[in-house]
């Protein structure tokens, strides 16, 4: 094993399929992820994270460009990349007729682990992600949330080097989500390397060590939360949600954002005296929060993530 845990370069896909035009669903994507990084990549429906995720765990072919694992072209030679690697697929399910039990399992020694280790990984992942209640019912009787966290346990067990999960907490309630989470803090402590694509951007602040802002098939922006969120050039949201038609009256304390009828204005501390003054002025209100991502969102891509 060497070199970085993932390096894209230049990365293209166009999906021809007959009859229908074709889609350019990655436009060149270059990125590395170091390892023992938890990385995340937050785009929009549609922007080309799957797509990306399936090429780097060798599950789709690139049109051009490369990608290599632990140094291991994947076009090239998949077969030496794949025991380093394990994913999770978006909308993935855990097979209806297994026990979570047995399906975490039966992978574990699909993999290649001694009886002893699968046993005791399958009983410690079930256990981490709270599936004890449920790991001995057929996963065709489990809930959505119940089965998406046997997916994300499966995988979690392998350990491997280097973990690709496909919006891992769809559909899980807030305490699954936070064990998903701890889980995989710890995981990068041991060692692995994560990468993981989703629309939560709450997720990808404080699970990843940096991000790509990902839209159109390309890679806008890329750091950690904390220079993403510095780009947007304050650290206050003021949002007002009558100012639009006065927007001409911030524009000079920083950056204006109409929607609808509603303005957010970014501002920095010292400016916040000024602009309540005017809000006050015009007989409006407004409420005042910290800079998030949302916004480190919107200036990359124009358009915020929940937009449809
Ligand atoms: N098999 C396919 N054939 C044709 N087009 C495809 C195929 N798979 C994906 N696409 C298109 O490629 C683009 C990128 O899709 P992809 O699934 O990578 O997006 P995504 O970022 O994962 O979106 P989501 O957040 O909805 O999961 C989309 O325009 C999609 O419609
Ligand atoms: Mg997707």
């Amino acid at each position: 094993m060497s070199g970085e845990a993932l390096r894209s370069v230049d990365l293209r896909k166009i999906y021809q399929s007959r009859g229908t035009p074709p889609v350019e669903a990655l436009t060149g994507v270059s990125m590395e992820v170091h390892r023992g990084e938890r990385v995340a990549l937050l785009g929009r429906n549609g922007a080309g994270k799957t797509t990306f995720l399936k090429i780097a765990s060798t599950l789709l072919r690139p049109t051009s460009g490369s990608v290599e694992v632990f140094g291991f072209d994947i076009a090239r030679s998949p077969e030496k990349a794949r025991p380093y690697i394990a994913v999770v697929p978006q909308e993935g399910k855990p097979f209806f007729h297994l026990t979570p039990r047995e399906q975490i399992y039966t992978y574990l020694r699909a993999r290649g682990f001694a009886r002893e280790t699968a046993k005791a990984r399958t009983e410690e992942s079930l256990e981490r992600m709270g599936l004890n209640e449920f790991a001995d019912r057929l996963s065709v009787t489990l809930s959505g949330g119940q089965r998406q966290r046997t997916m994300v346990a499966t995988v979690i067990a392998t350990e491997a080097p280097l973990l690709f999960l496909d919006e891992p907490t769809i559909g899980m309630d807030p305490f699954a989500r936070r064990e998903v989470w701890s889980s995989l803090r710890s995981l990068t402590q041991k060692g692995s390397t994560i990468l993981l694509t989703t629309h939560y951007l709450d997720e990808a602040e404080v699970l990843s060590n940096r991000l790509y802002i990902v839209e159109r098939g390309a890679v806008l922006s890329a750091g950690t939360a904390e220079e993403l969120k510095a780009s947007v050039g304050g650290t206050l949201k003021v949002l007002i949600p009558s100012g639009a038609v006065q927007v001409e009256q911030f524009r000079s304390f920083g950056t204006c954002v109409t929607d609808g009828l509603s303005l957010t204005v970014i501002v920095n501390p010292h400016t916040l005296g000024d602009v309540m003054e005017i809000v006050e002025r015009s007989e409006m209100t407004a409420t005042v929060g910290p800079v998030t991502l949302e916004e480190a969102f919107l200036r990359a891509v124009g358009r915020s993530i929940n937009e449809d």
